[in-house]
Formats: structure tokens, C-alpha cells, sequence
């Protein structure tokens, strides 16, 4: 081949290349970006997440090993003893599901388990210990995501967090700070003990905390799948030890255990597609009921005043829906279509007055105290191809129950405190359980949960956020934001109030309202309860379609991280 060929052979070779690479953009523009980006509410998670996508893995691989991880470097939230909802969108098929990977009650377990012979609430049996813990659904999750939507195989995905847990990592203050809250409960267990404190005390900030046990059970699951941890060895210590402690839990209850596949709810909402969690959590349907009576009103029209005002009257209908009539729809009816009906929606709105609060005893008095959760954790993750997840998981209060199971690492939920423990009596809140959410064996306590997407023509959002009972509000608040165009840095970081229907009070940040708002909204009938403490963290995404622009924000409450990917290597920060 002469020079003159062989320059013109490498001229057409770079030419088609050129070409190639030009039309993948475009074709990967056309059906996601082109790029990654993940938010968590941990560093660790998401460079673990970022790990898994830049070997190929999809965004459900990096799912599974952003939940993982946070199991390892967020005990205080999530883990393998405890469950959540991942939310998924599958580009190539345009298909949403929902991985309902909550926990459920064990078998053994009664209406009244939790009450005294008199009849009388034992509120801490349903937080603290064994008897607490219902049985785990996240290791059944992780499992099947992999299989059924992941690229790689589970051990590459879990591979980060077995490095975090057998290596170690450093703790933050907000470990401390919760260590510090549940410390009774941390040292009340010896397994627990020796895991989560130092030589019996709070650990510092900055001490590496290792759980070669947690690792061991990460690997067996890795190896052997679902059974790896719902049968056999790990099985077997996790009743013994739940059992030798006063807990209840049985072999048959792990055998059982499977994960659900659920159409999620689908919303409109002023030309918004909202995508978000089905029962039982409870959020589709609370975020429909107030996204539907809010679209009534021409929000943008109003002073801020109003609009809050028909905010909370809207929270407060939806709270209200939820305690009578929620719970896990396998078994209990639940009258889905209606509750999320334009017609619901509008008789609500006619018992809303515009310059004055309803009274929640007006409305009559049955109430529930929705998911009191205090910790949970979040994160949302987009791939190159477009695929999408938003997964909320918890183990309810911080450090669930505060008990491991010897010989696992695996430190178990107090999920049963999201049963109504007590219906038909007013519980530690001062209000009444909702009997749809009685406990019965095998059922799935009601969550608040609420992973959640957001469709415009150009725009897509990711979004979601721990905690329990406000999470729902903190969610349309969220949602309001991007309806008003706004960028997941001011979804994340806006100031928040919440209303629940009972207590009859606005509970707020201290920056959500000035002293002259709170006057012109107490004038109007509205309570208050200052909140000392921020609460929430969200994290976000929006892959702008128009000029495919790819933005994750973490909650600046929180400790999270977001990155965007200069798809597959490069990672720079995101908002
Ligand atoms: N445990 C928190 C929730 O499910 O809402």
C-alpha cells in the first residue's frame, strides 16, 4: 500500500469513526444522556455506585451496589436487616415497576402484640429489640434486581461494599449523633455492642468502624443468592439469635419471604407525569390526593400565604385519607381508584376554605400516626441509556431495633412500629391507629416511603427522602419546585413545613416562615410547632432533554453526594 492509500485509508477510518461516535451520541441523547449521575446520602455510596457503572454496570447494578453500600456506611438507616421500595424505569421497554422490598410481620405475630394484659401500649417493644424486627426484605431485593435487571453478576455490584465493611470506614457525627440517641439500646445487646461502639462507648468522629461479619453475610449472599441469606447458615443464626431474645421470628418466616413486583402509582398533575410508590407505602396514594386537590387552584396566581395555606389544608385531607383507610392492599381492601380520583379531590376542595383552617376534629377524629420513622435513607441514580432508579429503604429508627443477630453483622429493623400497635386507642402520639394497618402475620406494615419520578416533555426528575412521617410532604414540596421549574439544588435544599392531620399544627423548619407569614397564616386559624431541627434529605436528579443537561443535588442537611459522569470515566461534581 502506497503512503498516499494507506493516509487516505486512516483519513476515511477516523471520518467513519467520527461518525459513529457522533450518531451513538445522538441516538443515546435521544433516549437518555449519555451520561450518569447518582445522588446518595452517603460519599461512599455513591462512588460506589459510580464504580459499578463504570464497569459496565446499568443503573440498577449501581442500585444494588449504592444499597449495599449504604448498608454498610449508613447503619444508622438502612441495611440488609430492614427493606424499602426501588423504584425503576426501564428505557429500552419504557416500563416502571416498583420493588416492593418491604419488610413483613412474622408469623407468629397478633393484632395486640404490644399491649399489656390491661390493654394497655408497650411502646417500646415495637422499637427496640427482636420482638420489634419483622422480616427483612432488602438481601431479597438486591438479589432480584440483579437477576432480573442488572447486567453483571451480584458479586461485582456488592464488591464495594464488602471492601467498605471489611476495610472499614470512618465515622461521621451524625453516626455519633444517633449512636448517641440510641445508645441504651446499642448497649443493651452484646452482638450490637461489639459492632456499633468503642470498648463500650460512643465512638469518635473519624474511627473506622469494620464489620467483617456484615461482610461475610454480604459474600454468602453474593455466592448463593436469595437463599444465601433466607436459608442455610445465616438463616439459621438470625432465628436463634432474634429467638434467644425474646423475638419470634422462625425459619418458615425467611423461607417465605418474597419481593413484589407493583405497578407503581401514575399521577397528572398540571401536565406532570408523576411516577411514585405504591401501597403499601402510602405516599402514591397521599401525594394523589393532594396533587389533585392542589390542581384545582391556580397556585402560581396566589400570594405565598395562600399558597401555603392550601398546601396544608391539602396535606392535612391527605393525612386524613391515609389513617382511615391504608394499609397493605394484600390484605386489606383499600379503595384505591377512588382515593385517587379528581371527584375525591374535589369534594375535598369544597370543604377548603380560602382565607380560613380547617379544624382536623371538623374532619372527624379518626387518625393515624403515619410512619414515625426518623432515619431511612435515599438515593437516586440515571444511567447512560436512560435507565432510572429512586429507591427509599430503611430500617425505621435509627439503628432499627439496635440488634444484631450474633455471627451476621446484620442489625435488625424496628418496622413493626409502622403497624398501627395499637388501634382504636390513642398511641404515644396522642392519636388513633388505623385499623387497615392492624398487624396480621405475614402482612406489610404501612410506609411512608415514596420514591418518586417526575415527566415534563423536556424534563425528568428523580427524587426522594427519609423521614417517616413527613417524608410524603417533603416529597410535594419537591414536586412543587420542578412544577415551578426550579433545579434539584432548590428541591433539596427549600425549607420545609408539614401538616399531618393530627396533631392540628404546621410543623416547620425555622427558616420556612417569617415571623409577619406566621402572623397573616395564625390570622387564617393555623397552629404551629417549631420544629428545633431541620429534618429530610433528599437527594435528586433532573436530566434535562432540551441540551441534554444531567444535574444531581444532595440535601445540604445531610452528608450525601451527587455526581454527574463524563460517561464512562471522567466524574465531575453536580450541582
Ligand atoms: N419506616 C419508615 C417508613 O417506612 O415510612
Amino acid at each position: 500500500m502506497s503512503i498516499v492509500q494507506a493516509q487516505r485509508q486512516s483519513l476515511i477510518f477516523v471520518f467513519v469513526t467520527a461518525v459513529l461516535i457522533f450518531a451513538g451520541n445522538l441516538s443515546a441523547a435521544a433516549t437518555g444522556p449519555g451520561r450518569a449521575a447518582v445522588a446518595s446520602a452517603h460519599p461512599l455510596a455513591t462512588q460506589a455506585a459510580l464504580e459499578v457503572l463504570n464497569k459496565g454496570g446499568n443503573a440498577f447494578d449501581a442500585a444494588v451496589a449504592a444499597s449495599a453500600a449504604l448498608a454498610v456506611v449508613e447503619p444508622t438507616g438502612s441495611g440488609l436487616g430492614g427493606g424499602g421500595f426501588w423504584l425503576l424505569h426501564v428505557a429500552a421497554s419504557g416500563r416502571d415497576v416498583m420493588i416492593d422490598g418491604r419488610e413483613r410481620a412474622p408469623l407468629a405475630a397478633t393484632r395486640n402484640m404490644y399491649l399489656d394484659s390491661a390493654g394497655k401500649a408497650r411502646p417500646r417493644l415495637s422499637l427496640d429489640g427482636p420482638l420489634a424486627a419483622a422480616i427483612p426484605g432488602e438481601p431479597a431485593a438486591l438479589v432480584h434486581i440483579a437477576e432480573r435487571y442488572g447486567r453483571l453478576p451480584l458479586i461485582e455490584s456488592l464488591r464495594p461494599a464488602i471492601r467498605y465493611a471489611r476495610r472499614g470506614f470512618a465515622v461521621n457525627a451524625h453516626y455519633r449523633r444517633l449512636a448517641q440517641l440510641r445508645r441504651p439500646v446499642l448497649e443493651r445487646y452484646r452482638a450490637t455492642a461489639a459492632v456499633f461502639l468503642r470498648a463500650g462507648a460512643i465512638p469518635e468522629t473519624g474511627w473506622v468502624l469494620r464489620q467483617p461479619e456484615l461482610a461475610d453475610t454480604l459474600e454468602t449472599l453474593a455466592e448463593a443468592g436469595r437463599a444465601g441469606f433466607y436459608e442455610g447458615s445465616i438463616a439459621h443464626r438470625l432465628v436463634r439469635a432474634v429467638r434467644a431474645a425474646g423475638g419470634i421470628w422462625s425459619l418458615e418466616d425467611l423461607r417465605q419471604y418474597r419481593v413484589i413486583e407493583r405497578e407503581p402509582v401514575h399521577l397528572r398533575y398540571r401536565g406532570l407525569n408523576v411516577v411514585t410508590a405504591a401501597l403499601p407505602s402510602a405516599g402514591g396514594l397521599q401525594l394523589a390526593v393532594m396533587l389533585n386537590i392542589l390542581a384545582g387552584y391556580n397556585l402560581g396566581s396566589l400570594d405565598k400565604v395562600h399558597r401555603i395555606h392550601l398546601v396544608v389544608e391539602a396535606m392535612r385531607r391527605s393525612y386524613r385519607a391515609r389513617a382511615l383507610s391504608l394499609g397493605d392492599p394484600d390484605f386489606v381492601a383499600v379503595p384505591r381508584r377512588h382515593l385517587a380520583s379528581a371527584a375525591f379531590a374535589a369534594a375535598l376542595r369544597q370543604g377548603i376554605e380560602l382565607n380560613h383552617a380547617t379544624r382536623s376534629t371538623a374532619l372527624g377524629e379518626h387518625g393515624d400516626p403515619p410512619g414515625k420513622g426518623a432515619d431511612t435513607t435515599h438515593f437516586a441514580i440515571i444511567d447512560a441509556a436512560g435507565n432510572r432508579v429512586s429507591a427509599t429503604l430503611s430500617i425505621n429508627y435509627p439503628f432499627g431495633s439496635g440488634f444484631v443477630a450474633a455471627g451476621t453483622g446484620v442489625v435488625l429493623n424496628d418496622e413493626m412500629d409502622d403497624f398501627a400497635t395499637h388501634p382504636g386507642e390513642p398511641n404515644a402520639y396522642g392519636l388513633i391507629g388505623g385499623e387497615a394497618n392492624a398487624i396480621a402475620p405475614g402482612k406489610r406494615p404501612l410506609s411512608s416511603m415514596s420514591p418518586t419520578f417526575i415527566e415534563a416533555p423536556q424534563r425528568i426528575g428523580l427524587l426522594g427522602t427519609p423521614g417517616g412521617s413527613r417524608i410524603v410532604s417533603m416529597v410535594l414540596l419537591g414536586i412543587l419546585e420542578f412544577a415551578d421549574g426550579q433545579p434539584p439544588a432548590a428541591w433539596v435544599s427549600r425549607a420545609r413545613y408539614h401538616h399531618q392531620y393530627l396533631p392540628d399544627a404546621i410543623q416547620y423548619e425555622p427558616e420556612a416562615f417569617g415571623a409577619r407569614l406566621r402572623e397573616r397564616l395564625a390570622a387564617m386559624g393555623h397552629r404551629f410547632e417549631p420544629l428545633a431541627q431541620s429534618y429530610g434529605n433528599m437527594q435528586a436528579i433532573l436530566w434535562e432533554r432540551r441540551g441534554n443537561r444531567l444535574r444531581a443535588a444532595s440535601d445540604p442537611r445531610g452528608n450525601g453526594s451527587s455526581q454527574v459522569t463524563n460517561w464512562p470515566a471522567a466524574v465531575s461534581r453536580g450541582d
